[in-house]
């Protein structure tokens, strides 16, 4: 594997990529509501990227019509912004990436809309969980797949199960680099990490079996069984002592 190691100047432009994707994920984040389309979040997203004058790395990528995925219910990843209403109790997952500069971030959050079940509250925040547990381990000298077995233990402590059909991946002049890498895997295995690397690292994690059906449109990605499924992704700098998350919010959502 050949792992694009960023210089300074470059880890520079990813911070200020990332840090205009986490404020446009935490406003479109606060944006939906019961009763709105996802098509109308993919348009208010349309503006928070205009008025911050960057680009989408989605859209027309391998033909990808939108800006953004929005993810809702047994929708697992790329959901088409489409017609379909969002309902009170349902769970939303926003997947947006930036380009500032030339330089890409990718972040994703699942939202839960008005009251949800206790079950689909559990699992939104162990996906959550989840990512903090493997991007504790994105520091110098660790293994890449230190941060899959991570993932995947606290995915599969709580009995929830791991999609295994995605993978999490390098970012930064792409959208998708070097390393691809799975959110399950062994301790101790995988290229060792080196400062500068940038990994968004994106547990998808359903509710019942981890099988996925694709829909017609080539893209959605939907639960075999119809159960729940969550999403959450950051952009996260691997430094010698310590990892940064490029793409979130830390001022309003810690
Ligand atoms: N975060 C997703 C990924 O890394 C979003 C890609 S959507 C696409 O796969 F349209 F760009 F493919
Ligand atoms: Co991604």
């Amino acid at each position: 594997m050949n792992i694009p190691i960023k210089s300074d100047k470059e880890i520079d432009l990813m911070r200020a990529s990332g840090k205009i994707l986490g404020e446009i994920l935490l406003e479109a984040s606060e944006f939906v509501k019961d009763g709105m389309t996802t098509y109308d979040v993919e348009m208010f997203i349309r503006k928070l990227l205009k008025k911050n004058n960057v680009k989408s790395p989605f859209l027309g990528y391998k033909n990808y019509p939108a800006v953004s995925c929005i993810s809702v219910n047994e929708v697992i990843v790329h959901g088409i912004p489409s017609d379909r209403v969002i309902k009170n109790g349902d769970i939303v997952s926003i997947d947006l990436g930036v380009i500032h500069r030339g330089y890409i971030t990718d972040a994703a959050r699942t939202i839960t809309v008005g009251k949800v079940s206790d079950e689909a509250l559990k699992l939104v925040e162990i996906t959550r969980k989840s990512f903090f547990e493997g991007a504790r381990m994105a520091v110098e000298g660790n293994h890449l797949y230190d941060i899959s077995f991570m993932i995947q233990k606290t995915v599969e402590a709580n009995n929830f199960s791991l999609v295994r059909d995605f993978v999490s991946h390098g970012v930064g002049r792409s959208l998708h680099e070097e390393p691809f890498f799975q959110n399950f895997g062994k301790m101790g295995t995988g290229p060792i990490l080196k400062k500068g690397m940038c990994v968004a690292i994106e547990p998808m994690v359903n509710q019942g079996s981890y099988r996925v059906r694709i829909l017609d449109d080539g893209w959605t990605a939907v639960t075999a069984d119809g159960k729940l499924s969550a999403h959450y992704e950051n952009t996260v700098l691997v430094l010698k002592d310590r990892f940064e998350i490029l793409t979130e919010n830390y001022k309003k959502e810690f």
